[in-house]
């Protein structure tokens, strides 16, 4: 059976991006595969994270992956740092990634821009962490979402050096997935890039969102002052509108008002108003159900805690069996 590996970084509450580019196929996963979803603490370091905000975001996490239907007895979901070998399985990686590769990483690059004085190693060789949650448990297959692909790719290199300097087919050579398809890149509420945590909730939609909120931020999503043309290319923040609509609201509703937008009679308040309906009944339940989960932290805590020891045995095992490969003396 094929072994499936995710994670996500406790920095904030997860939103729709996260959902539908990565966390509806650790849902789907689950039932074929055998799993490993975690939370990505060490990562979150990276970026300095105050210790109250990683301890909780953690637990929320957590929360949340219960909450949309990971299933702890069918996939293993962990903390990161509570397996330490990932950390080991870092050093030796970090004897196969190239400075120079690092360097050119599209997301290194971005966070080198607004970090500015405060850039750290770290971040230079996240890629390498990611590879070690990755091959720790020997990974075929990560649900990820668009942003992630470079780094898969550097995954792969830094495991085909692993396995042609010592000679081994040790390390699978895992690949990004999307059930088959495009890797997904839910875009902004606000017309710009792609959604994400650090926007300052405005222009994201959070799982746990209420009906308010989540009318609130679609309302002020951009729009323009609409077609002038029949059959005219949309621009980019009404595509996006378009996209969030295909993604939850029924054929029909997507149909409707495409045609709307194609002969020129279309009013965006409308289809707002449509979209933030039918969003507030997509994330209803997960919500609903972040809210329960929020209230039985001792059912949360025992999930991490069986789960640490379930990762930490497939852990073992590879950290032993690289140990060996390396030529380090064992004491055994
Ligand atoms: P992060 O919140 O950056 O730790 O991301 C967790 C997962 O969600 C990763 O697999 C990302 O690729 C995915 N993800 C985050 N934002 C988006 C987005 N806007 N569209 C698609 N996938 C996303
Ligand atoms: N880098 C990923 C992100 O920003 C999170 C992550 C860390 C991850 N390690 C991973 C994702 C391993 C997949 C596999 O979203």
């Amino acid at each position: 059976m094929e072994t499936v590996l995710s994670g996500v970084r406790p920095t904030g509450k997860l939103h729709l991006g996260n959902y539908l580019g990565a966390a509806i196929n650790f849902v789907k996963m689950q039932e074929n595969y055998k799993c490993f979803y975690f939370i990505a603490d060490y990562h979150a370091l990276t970026t300095h994270t105050k210790a109250a905000m990683l301890r909780d975001s953690s637990l929320n996490v957590l929360i949340e992956y219960l909450a949309i239907g990971v299933d702890p007895e069918k996939a293993t979901i962990y903390i990161q740092s509570h397996v330490p070998e990932i950390a080991e399985l870092y050093l030796f990686l970090n004897m196969f990634a190239y400075k120079g590769e690092l360097e050119k990483c599209v997301t290194f690059k971005e966070k080198a821009r607004k970090e500015g004085q405060t850039l750290n190693a770290g971040l230079l060789t996240y890629p390498v962490l990611m590879a070690a949650d990755i091959l720790i448990h020997k990974a075929h297959k990560v649900p990820v979402g668009d942003d992630q692909m470079q780094h898969l790719e550097m995954t792969r290199n830094f495991a085909q050096r692993f396995n042609h300097y010592y000679e081994t087919e040790y390390f699978p050579i895992p690949q990004a997935f999307n059930n088959g398809e495009e890797l997904l890149r839910v875009p902004s509420l606000d017309g710009m890039g792609k959604m994400s945590k650090s926007d300052d909730g405005k222009s994201a939609i959070f799982l746990v969102d209420d009906e308010v909120a989540i009318l609130k931020k679609i309302k002020a999503a951009k729009t323009d002052g609409g077609p002038s043309m029949p059959n005219q290319i949309k621009p980019i923040e009404i595509e996006n509108i378009f996209f969030l609509m295909k993604m939850v609201s029924d054929e029909s509703t997507y149909q409707f008002f495409d045609e709307a937008y194609n002969n020129c009679s279309i009013r965006y308040g409308d289809m707002k108003v449509q979209l933030a309906k039918d969003m507030n009944l997509y994330v209803k339940p997960f919500r609903e159900r972040i809210l329960e989960l929020q209230s039985d932290e001792a059912y949360v805590r025992k999930v991490a805690r069986n789960g640490a020891e379930k990762a930490r045995e497939s852990a073992q095992k590879t950290i032993k069996d690289v140990r060996d490969l390396i030529g380090l003396n064992s004491l055994h």
